[in-house]
């Protein structure tokens, strides 16, 4: 055998396995457990609806874009592209992950949850921080800003007399 062939043998493996393991996510895929609901989802993972099994709602830890105007946890990854990364495994890192490990396996999701919380993440791994989560952050930014400038202004204000004021006096 030549060295062609030999290249032209892998490129054919390679072509073969992709196709293979394409065909085995897609069947993956659709005999993944059921339908998520992705408004279910966002619900859950806030916590305004309690998980079945009492485990802690993800924003505790977590945040996710479009989630209040300052997301959620911050003792977790944020979520946002968690999908894209992990798509329906997702939900699976509760369950191994350390710090997740120890709630979520003395109260584990049930399917149902799992499959709301794939279908939350993959619409927030699309649509990224709202506008008008957006336009809160920038508003909150601008008054902070202005709060700091107010602060410096009246201490260097004070500092200005202090120092002026004396010296002024001493000119006279
Ligand atoms: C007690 C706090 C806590 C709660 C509650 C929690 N997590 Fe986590 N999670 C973490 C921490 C901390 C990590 C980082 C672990 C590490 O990197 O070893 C993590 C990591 C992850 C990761 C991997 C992210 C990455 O970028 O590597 C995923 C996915 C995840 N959590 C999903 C969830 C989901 C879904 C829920 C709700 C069902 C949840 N978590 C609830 C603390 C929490």
């Amino acid at each position: 055998m030549t060295q062609g062939h030999i290249r032209v043998g892998t490129l054919l493996l390679c072509c073969a396995l992709a196709v293979l393991s394409w065909r085995v996510a897609s069947w993956a895929a659709t005999t993944a457990a059921p339908p998520g609901d992705a408004e279910r989802g966002r619900a859950l993972f806030m916590g305004e609806k309690a998980f079945k099994n009492g485990g802690a709602p993800c924003m505790a830890c977590h945040s996710v874009a479009g989630v209040g105007a300052l997301g959620g946890g911050m003792m977790g990854p944020d979520l946002t592209t968690g999908y894209a990364r992990f798509r329906n495994y997702v939900t699976y890192p509760p369950r191994t992950l350390p710090p997740m490990k120890a709630i979520f396996s003395a109260h584990p999701l049930t399917p149902q949850e799992e499959a709301d919380l794939t279908a939350f993440f993959r619409a927030a791994s699309v649509t990224r921080r709202s506008t008008a989560s957006l336009v809160w952050l920038s508003g909150l930014a601008l008054a902070g800003g202005l709060t700091l400038l107010l602060t410096f202004q009246l201490i260097w204000r004070r500092r200005l007399r202090g120092v002026r004021k004396p010296l002024l006096l001493a000119r006279r």
